[in-house]
């Protein structure tokens, strides 16, 4: 406990928090928006919110149940955990049952929780979420960063994973997986879940599979990596990505039996800090994870019209000689500005945080610096495109399905011209 001084009332601040900076994602949307305020046209490519509206159907369910008052299970309300077993089970053909998930307000808390509980050191691809690495520093923990590179997808390989676990075998460690993936948009491929399954098995890793997005693969292909290793991997999702519901707080972690010690923490947890999520948003969210002919047209117009922004989007930066590897689900890309290193170092910008201070303030383009998200060297940005009017263009798709999309679509015609902005000012420099 760090003591901060002060003339008339000492604070006994937490030396852990002082230490770590206000979330990244949250710091430029808020510059983005005071920018607006000002005046400056800015495309808001920080934030990874869903550009689309919560499906009517779950909306419609929100006000039939406002009225649900009591508190509820501090597991989770048992109807939502039964049709989100059912959901994990039809998709990912598993067999988890409603007694070994837990319900909490947003992943990113269930998260927390699991690495408060957990006593061992975290591994982290590089790159990985934003949320993950300052949560392990709250929490004191050490984090091992696993290089991953662009020929790779940005994606974690097995023969790197094996490397780290052959040097560090003696202690048992958390791995936190995502894909689709949060910052690059790619996504795991079956026989790189299999290997990575392989060795997590024979290093008695404990897998935190981060699905969030896993509605949001364009092929509608996400598999997770519990069905290569079922035994040691908590597949954690919600609806705050594929249901654009972010606002809603509410996520989830499915445990296998063999971990259910560790679930049982995570309930102590819960029932000493936020003791269950909100009754009418559990009872909403339940048709969420049915089959319905509503929430199936939601989610393939949603990955409809994200993987023709992805596509173009990429092209649209390759073509200024901005590296892009086209996303295959989520809302975003890693954009790497190297080709333009002599240039940019010629006016003073040396890395990735430079970078983006300066695009933001000449192009008015806001993305995050790679380093928010473990890449330490590299001018690489990522890009979050979202800033579009989803609901406009998911009304679009819903009523013509073969509504195609590309750069002259009128909707996105300015979030594609940050492309341009960028590659006119990264040429006159
Ligand atoms: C990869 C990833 N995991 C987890 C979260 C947290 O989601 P929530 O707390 O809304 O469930 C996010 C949100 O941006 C994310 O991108």
């Amino acid at each position: 406990m760090k003591i901060a001084v002060s003339s008339d009332l000492p604070l006994p601040l937490s030396a852990a928090l002082q230490n770590v900076p206000k979330s990244a994602t949250l710091a430029i949307n808020e510059k983005s928006k005071q920018l607006q305020l000002e005046g400056k046209d800015i495309i808001r490519l920080g934030l990874g919110q869903s550009p689309f509206p919560v499906p009517d159907i779950m909306t419609q369910n929100l006000k039939t149940n406002a009225s649900a008052k009591d508190y509820m299970a501090v597991q989770g309300f048992l109807p939502l955990r039964e049709a989100i077993a059912s959901f994990i089970n039809r998709t990912e053909l598993l067999n988890r049952t409603a007694e070994n998930i837990i319900i909490g307000p947003g992943s990113k808390e269930l998260l927390f929780g699991l690495q408060m509980v957990l006593n061992c050191d975290l591994i982290l691809p590089a790159p990985s979420w934003v949320s993950y690495e300052p949560q392990a520093r709250l929490l004191g923990k050490k984090v091992h960063w696993l290089p991953c590179s662009a020929k790779d997808g940005w994606k974690l390989t097995a023969q790197t994973l094996e490397k780290h676990c052959q040097s560090n075998s003696t202690e048992q460690q958390l791995l936190i997986l995502n894909s689709p993936n949060n910052p690059s948009g790619t996504c795991f491929a079956e026989n790189e879940l299999k290997a990575l399954a392989e060795i997590a098995a024979k290093y008695k890793l404990i897998v935190l599979s981060d699905e969030i997005y896993s509605e949001l693969h364009y092929q509608g292909l996400h598999q997770s990596i519990a069905r290569y290793y079922p035994q040691g991997t908590i597949i954690s999702n919600g609806i705050s990505k594929w249901a654009g519901a972010g606002g809603w707080r509410l996520g989830f972690f499915s445990f296998p039996e063999r971990l259910k010690q560790v679930l049982d923490l995570m309930v102590v947890l819960a029932s000493e800090t936020f003791t269950s999520v909100s009754a009418p948003i559990q009872m909403a969210s339940i048709c969420a994870f049915e089959e319905s002919p509503e929430m199936q047209n939601y989610i393939i117009a949603c990955r409809k019209i994200m993987q023709s922004i992805g596509s173009n989007f990429s092209r649209l930066l390759n073509q200024q000689q901005i590296a892009v590897v086209e996303p295959e689900g989520a809302f975003y890309n890693l954009a790497d500005f190297s080709s333009y290193r002599q240039k940019l170092m010629s006016k003073g910008i040396n890395n990735d945080l430079e970078l983006s201070q300066k695009l933001l303030e000449n192009t008015g383009v806001a993305g995050l610096p790679g380093k928010d998200f473990g890449l330490q060297q590299g001018l690489i940005m990522r890009l979050a495109f979202v800033d579009f009017d989803g609901s406009k263009l998911l009304q679009q798709v819903l009523s013509n399905p073969d509504t195609t999309l590309n750069t002259e679509t009128d909707e996105l015609c300015r979030l594609f011209s940050a492309a341009e902005r960028m590659g006119n000012w990264l040429q006159d420099l």
